[in-house]
């Protein structure tokens, strides 16, 4: 459904079935935190097992670690998160609203001025919340999360949680080449989470204070890193679209060179057509040696690359292809929302009539609505449903207990025998779950199931001994 879903009815439907559950609901939640729930849990983890199997599992040349969350500070002061990572704010002197300075100037029109030392309000903009004109100058506002390691809680003490784990891999990059057998050009991946103290969490879980990310610092000789970033493009564009985000939802935001830090010659934000707008998912930037760089001068240690082909030394430059696990799992979701007016009772095998439900209109006669989550096979949290067709007969049940334990082995199964059959597909549907199986009387008799389909809604019969072939391809 993509870009005309109702954000609410999302949210309300992630809510219910166990996707997404404001954190610390219980005590009132906070702004910026998102808990998973079993449904949530699952969609993630194919998120980043679909990552990890492209990026890392099937390329020779990319290895994957998982560095620390907590790491020494003067990470921070190479990176230049802590003199640099800060975003511009502005506070309403009357009803002490906090706004991001940028995005509260685009919003009434303007634009924030760029000075020498920092940033200037424009004439004309006032507090959205109160109107008054009582504003102060943007501030920076340091968004690392601070903390403290060990009992004393002084200065040197202090700590971050990461914002980024790209850090991880700067860090890191010696260790993993002295003991990997890697040459350049080679990759090193890492999934995992990071915390970012947003001025203004917004769009669900589009803009949150942690998340996750998916980041991959690939090495190059320096002077390839424009093929190079064309390949990392094409290559996650490409990925995008097999979990299920189709070309047409997807885009590119090509960075013009004077909006470049100094050090990049190139970046692409991967886009997707949220209901909110079209919004990032990923970026990919050519960073030069800058990262590597700045760690060899901070830390004194070489991060110089002897080269044995042409016995050349250099730092290697990088092309940072670096996405976020929860925006994409965001998209996936907003994507596979759907609602149909489907056509009640028909015959098994046959295809029945669907229309697009039209907004806050009831189906015409003969119809019914349902909610169904078109995901990607690959992406669905669950795989297949098993239901005993009634639950009185201890053989049935016996017998789809046996083939839903089966089926557990290799899939993620769901189990239900509450209620008509037609309802179970429902429910099943709401979730996003590719294929039911329904034992019945005939299954006792001459060994096969019924096997539906979530998106036709047609019924064939297959054999029991042919079901995991026969799931096998349908699921790839
Ligand atoms: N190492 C580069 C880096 O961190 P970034 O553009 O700041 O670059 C990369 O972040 C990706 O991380 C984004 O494209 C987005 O998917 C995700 N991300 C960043 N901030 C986020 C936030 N506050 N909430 C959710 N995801 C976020």
């Amino acid at each position: 459904m993509g870009k005309n879903l109702d954000m609410e009815k999302l949210a309300s439907l992630c809510k219910r079935r166990g996707f997404i559950f404001q954190s610390s609901e219980i005590y009132g939640g906070i702004n910026g935190f998102w808990d998973y729930g079993p449904l949530g849990a699952e969609l993630k983890r194919n998120v980043r097992n679909a990552w990890w199997t492209n990026v890392v599992q099937r390329r020779e040349n990319v290895v994957g670690i998982d560095a620390s969350i907590i790491m020494h500070p003067r990470v921070w002061e190479a990176s230049g998160h802590l003199g640099g990572f800060a975003d511009p704010m502005v506070d309403c002197r009357a009803c002490k609203k906090r706004y991001k300075a940028d995005g509260f100037c685009e919003e009434q029109g303007l634009k924030l001025i760029r000075t020498d030392g920092g940033f200037q309000l424009p004439a004309g903009v006032k507090c959205q919340a109160c109107g008054s004109e009582e504003l102060t100058e943007p501030r920076a506002f340091n968004l690392m999360f601070k903390t403290f390691v060990g009992p004393v809680q002084d200065d040197s003490a202090v700590a971050y949680l990461r914002p980024e784990t790209a850090q991880g891999i700067f860090a890191d990059y010696a260790n993993v080449l002295a003991t990997s057998r890697q040459k350049v050009p080679f990759g090193i991946a890492q999934v995992g989470k990071a915390f970012r103290n947003e001025i203004n969490p917004k769009n669900y879980t589009f803009r949150s204070r942690e998340f996750e990310q998916m980041e991959l610092e690939f090495f190059v000789k320096p002077g390839t890193d424009k093929e190079w970033h064309d390949y990392w493009v094409a290559e996650r564009m490409a990925w995008y679209e097999s979990i299920g985000l189709p070309a047409a939802s997807l885009g590119q935001d090509v960075y013009a060179k004077e909006d470049l830090a100094h050090y990049a010659s190139a970046c692409v934000d991967i886009t997707y057509r949220f209901p909110f707008g079209v919004q990032e998912l990923e970026g990919i930037a050519a960073r030069g040696c800058f990262d590597l760089s700045r760690h060899q001068e901070f830390s004194g240690k070489s991060m110089e690359y002897f080269d044995q082909e042409t016995n050349e030394k250099y730092i290697p430059h990088v092309v940072e292809p670096s996405a976020g696990v929860d925006r994409v799992a965001l998209a996936l979701l907003c994507e596979a929302y759907a609602e149909e007016w489907v056509q009640k009772g028909g015959e098994p095998g046959a295809a029945s009539q669907t229309l697009p439900a039209e907004p806050g209109k009831m189906p015409p006669d003969g119809f019914e609505a349902r909610a169904v989550m078109r995901f990607h096979p690959s992406m669905a949290p669950v795989k297949v449903a098993v239901f005993p067709l009634v639950k009185n007969k201890p053989e049935l049940v016996a017998r789809a207990r046996e083939i839903f334990t089966a089926l557990q082995q290799r899939w993620n199964c769901a189990w239900d025998m509450t209620g008509a059959i037609g309802r179970r597909y429902r429910r099943q549907d709401e979730i996003g779950t590719p294929l039911a199986v329904t034992v019945d009387f005939d299954t006792l008799e001459n060994g096969t199931v019924t096997l539906r389909d979530r998106d036709t809604m047609l019924q064939e019969r297959v054999p029991v001994a042919e079901l995991a072939v026969t799931l096998d391809t349908k699921l790839a």
